[in-house]
């Protein structure tokens, strides 16, 4: 079984917005970069009937708008010779063989597979039946292997439900279950950060640790997507998966080794440790106007925004309150992790008796403006006894120059392609990770859920969301405010 000597990428759903935006955009950069095998093919498949011509015709639209300045005729042309469109409703039994025909015929010599899920959720059980069902998924003449896009269930029991159709289907070491924010430079650095230099790690825990706030913030509202997102909500859509990955990644212990069975390993065992989520330590928060958008229940409920609180119940992290919030419609698109250390005693400086002064900080930014920074105190010049909070940051931009930070996406489909799956979602994960959001579900529909509470677009979220840090003293914090706001 070749690993990397031809590959054909199968993308169900390529008339999709994501095939548009980010699939086609990354293997066309991947092919940019030299880096898909010599031998490839790409085959859209989805139920709209398009020609090749047709199809290639509109990625190559999409490429020029979401691959920005790394298109250029020179590349798209042999790249386009690579990509081709079948119609067909892999979802039904009687259709999948004429798409399993086409895509043979293409084959030529090479027989190495990867599917791509990006269809409506709804459609992964069938699809993954028919793929088992139409001998797609043996591995006799060459490796199959499936990315699943999330969301991957809707709660707990579906998700289940879902391993156990794929595992019905395909071996566990088959299947790439995708969490973009996995594939991001940043989240990735966050575990090279840690374990990659001395300094950092002895004062990474509970006894050096004050509090860490994980913020995830969008600007853009829901958008066309309101069908979607108002049956899923702001807990579905990113905490179930982006927040509690990058969670997971400051908090986990070292893995044995930098391989998918370790490294899940970790995650998996520090996701356990979080104890039961307090209804009353969520917010759940509503945008003024996400009712209104077509699409969008008239008596909605879901929230757009949600703020909580949580603990981690071990050696390493016992009583240290880790915050996280993420919503739509914001002032700003900005991701941070923030480290904020305890407070120094102030025996000596009058200044750090001073609850204005800011304990030592350390934050992580995933997106934009990608980079780290270390704030602590300095002394004023010319001053007795003065501090001011200063900034050392390292920047992406000023250390490694205007070389692009790749997209999430060309790092995880190349990964796929290799065999790798250490930046993707084991089963067992997945179904933690259901365990810890499930409870909030269920509990925000009883009487003793929160109420939701309306925020102006635009805003950096509903005022309950500060009254939740400050019952601890707390305030959000943002180390860097993008331009333009406050
Ligand atoms: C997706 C969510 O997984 O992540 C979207 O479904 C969200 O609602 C997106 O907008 C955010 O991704 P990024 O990479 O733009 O931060």
């Amino acid at each position: 079984m070749g690993d990397t000597n031809g590959a054909t990428i199968v993308i169900f759903g390529a008339s999709g917005d994501l095939t548009q935006r980010k699939l086609i955009p990354a293997l066309y950069n991947l092919f940019r970069k030299k880096r898909l095998p010599e031998t490839f093919n790409i085959v859209g498949v989805s139920r709209t009937k398009y020609s090749h011509e047709e199809f290639r015709q509109q990625m190559h639209d999409s490429v020029k708008e979401f691959s920005g300045e790394t298109f250029t005729d020179e590349f798209w042309n042999p790249f386009a010779e690579h990509v081709w469109y079948t119609p067909g409703d892999a979802s039904k039994s009687d259709q999948l063989g004429q798409v399993k025909s086409f895509i043979e015929s293409k084959e030529n010599g090479t027989s190495n597979r990867l599917y791509y899920l990006s269809v409506a959720p709804d459609l992964y059980p069938a699809i993954v039946n028919n793929l088992g069902k139409d001998d797609m998924t043996s591995q006799s003449t060459g490796w199959r292997r499936i990315i699943i896009e999330k969301p991957f269930g809707t709660d707990l029991a579906s998700a289940l439900e879902l391993n156990k159709t794929v595992h019905a289907n395909f071996e566990e070491s088959q299947v790439y279950r995708i969490d973009h924010y996995l594939g991001k430079e940043t989240a990735q650095n966050i575990l090279f950060f840690r374990f990659a230099n001395t300094i950092f790690e002895p004062v990474w825990n509970r006894n050096y640790v004050d509090n860490v706030q994980i913020t995830v913030a969008e600007s853009v509202d829901v958008g066309h997507r309101a069908a979607y997102y108002d049956n899923a909500g702001v807990l579905r859509d990113m905490f179930q998966n982006h927040l509690l990955q990058l969670l997971a990644l400051v908090t986990m212990e070292a893995p044995n080794g930098f391989n998918a069975t370790d490294l899940r390993n970790e995650k998996l065992k520090v996701l356990s440790a979080i104890r039961p989520i307090a209804l009353n330590d969520t917010v759940r928060g509503q945008y003024e106007g996400y009712i209104g958008t077509e699409g969008v229940a008239p008596d909605s409920k879901t929230p757009t925004y949600t703020a909580l609180k949580l603990h981690i119940d071990n050696w390493r992290w016992q009583g240290v309150p880790f915050y996280m919030r993420s919503g739509k419609a914001l002032k700003a698109k900005t991701s941070q992790i923030r480290v904020r250390f305890q407070r120094p005693p102030g025996i000596m400086i009058n200044a750090l008796n001073d609850e204005s002064c800011t304990p030592n900080t350390l934050t992580l930014f995933i997106q934009p403006d990608e980079g780290i920074h270390l704030n602590f105190q300095a002394k004023v010049p010319d001053s007795s006894n003065d501090t001011r909070d200063v900034d050392m940051e390292f920047t992406y931009k000023k250390a490694f120059g205007e070389q692009q930070i790749p997209e999430a996406y060309e790092r995880l489909i190349l990964d796929a392609i290799h065999g790798d799956p250490v930046l993707f979602t084991r089963s067992d994960e997945i179904e933690r990770l259901w365990m810890i959001i499930d409870p909030i579900l269920k509990g925000w529909e009883t009487k003793a859920a929160p109420p939701v509470v309306r925020y102006k677009q635009g805003s950096w979220g509903p005022v309950e969301a500060e009254t939740l840090l400050a019952r601890d003293n707390h305030i959000w914090r943002l180390a860097y405010k993008p331009e333009g706001t406050e």
